[in-house]
């Protein structure tokens, strides 16, 4: 492992990242990296060499970097390598041209005809039945007094909440949560499962935009996102469909285990914070909706959910944070990171849910900044609000060091979030 030393003197040596110890709890590697290598080489459990940017100012700038694109046909890798490193499976799925993976001028394109169906109106439109669905998992477990806040709550929320959005028959979205179970499941792990899972989503969402188009102009049938993409590709301007399909997948995939995160990482951060937490419950009650936005933008910053999932190629040699990057070479900001420099926010370790200067990088910077961001902020404020609403006296019935983080590297999260509170209707 290469390391980049700005200290004279020698800081020793590099943490070990990846390890058991780093996915619980990354943080110190990452404040030894934003000080001593802030662009630092290392080699990926998979086997890939990257570069990670972990400074708050130089992570804003590579994400805006047009030089550095999100197309993996740049990898310096052989062909057969690339790939390890987009969403799991998409490759052999075809399902390679979304806007994760593609630059101006197809990015721009694709984007703005997906910002035509995906508006924030049609999002604000959508809050009564994030609320129904929030009520209906909390009814689940509320008479139970436990819970596991992951598998019954925060896993099932958004790929529900998507999957009304796209228009997915109610009939048919216990399959999609199944597979897309299936993919977070092995993630990191065998990728048989991951591939068969995406081929599956594949092929139904194939045949859900086939009928959708069909249908297209019956009473109706019309009013979700799908048919929004559809129409979007009619006027002049074309999705193939293909691009349907991908977009779709990409609107499930990048919402999916995000949003989990977020709700799990952000209840869990409030359990371990009992007076803020007690704050943001006395807001709650006296009706503020102010300091629950504000609130779940620190949860964001605190402990996001995305850690490294922003990759980038070098199109041509250049330089990050003085660092010389080749190119072909892939570089990983490292969000997680960023979002605790001290030169950017103030007293970065402390949570503090009503810090204000904060323009954190969670939702990403620049061209490829989070389209979901209005859901996401939707889905986790009901989430988190309802819930603490509803069982105040929520509490974590396991030791800290009982709870288990997925070491994905790519995203930060909870396996489990076991909860004990007084049964409620
Ligand atoms: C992009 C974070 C939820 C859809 C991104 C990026 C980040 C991010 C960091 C930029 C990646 C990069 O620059 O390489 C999050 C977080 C979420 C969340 C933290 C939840 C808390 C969602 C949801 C959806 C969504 C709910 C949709 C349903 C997308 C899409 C992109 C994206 C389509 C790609 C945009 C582009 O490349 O132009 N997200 N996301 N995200 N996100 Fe999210």
């Amino acid at each position: 492992m290469s390391v980049n030393l700005h200290t004279p003197g020698g800081p020793g040596p590099a943490p070990e990242l990846f390890t058991w110890e780093f996915a619980t709890d990354p943080y110190p590697a990452y404040a030894w990296l934003r000080q001593h290598a802030p662009v630092h080489r290392t080699t990926l459990p998979s086997g890939v060499d990257a570069w990670l940017v972990t400074r708050y100012a130089d992570a804003r700038q590579a994400l805006a970097d047009a030089r550095l694109s999100k197309n993996p046909v740049h990898h310096d890798e052989p062909a057969h390598a690339r790939g390890k490193t987009g969403i799991p499976g998409e490759r052999s799925a075809g399902l390679m041209t979304h806007l994760l993976n593609i630059d101006p001028p197809d990015h721009t394109r694709l984007r703005r005809l997906v910002a035509k169906a995906f508006t924030p109106r049609r999002v604000a439109a959508f809050e009564p039945r994030v609320q129904e669905l929030t009520d209906r998992l909390i009814d689940g477990f509320a008479a139970r007094g436990s819970a596991d806040l992951i598998h019954e709550f925060a896993f099932p929320l958004p790929i529900y909440a998507i999957c009304d959005l796209l228009g997915v028959p109610p009939e048919d979205q216990d399959d999609l949560r199944d597979w897309a179970g299936m993919m977070i499941r092995h993630g990191g792990g065998p990728r048989g499962g991951v591939a068969r899972a995406v081929k599956r989503i594949r092929g139904y969402l194939a045949e859900l935009i086939h009928r959708k188009r069909e249908n297209l102009g019956a009473e109706g049938a019309d009013d979700d996102l799908i048919s929004g993409l559809i129409r979007a590709s009619d006027h002049g301007e074309h999705l193939t469909e293909n691009e349907v399909v991908a977009m779709c997948f990409v609107l499930l995939f990048a919402g999916f285990e995000t949003t989990i995160n977020l709700v799990g990482n952000g209840l869990y951060a409030l359990m371990c914070h009992p007076e803020q937490r007690a704050r943001l419950q006395e807001s709650l009650a006296a009706g503020e909706t102010g300091p629950l936005a504000t609130a779940v933008e620190e949860l964001l910053r605190y402990d996001g959910p995305v850690e490294m999932a922003t990759w980038r190629y070098a199109t041509e040699t250049l330089t990050i944070g003085g660092q010389e990057i080749a190119a072909g070479d892939p570089v990983l900001v490292v969000l997680a990171a960023a979002d605790r420099d001290p030169e950017r926010f103030d007293q970065p370790e402390v949570l503090d849910l009503a810090r204000r200067d904060n323009q954190h990088l969670g939702y990403g910077h620049g061209i490829h900044y989070c389209l979901g961001a209005p859901l996401a902020r939707l889905e986790g404020q009901t989430a988190i609000a309802t819930l603490l609403r509803r069982l105040p006296d929520l509490r974590l019935a396991v030791d800290h060091h009982d709870l288990r983080w997925r070491g994905g590297l790519i995203m930060r999260g909870l396996r489990t979030l076991p909860v004990e509170f007084t049964p409620a209707e």
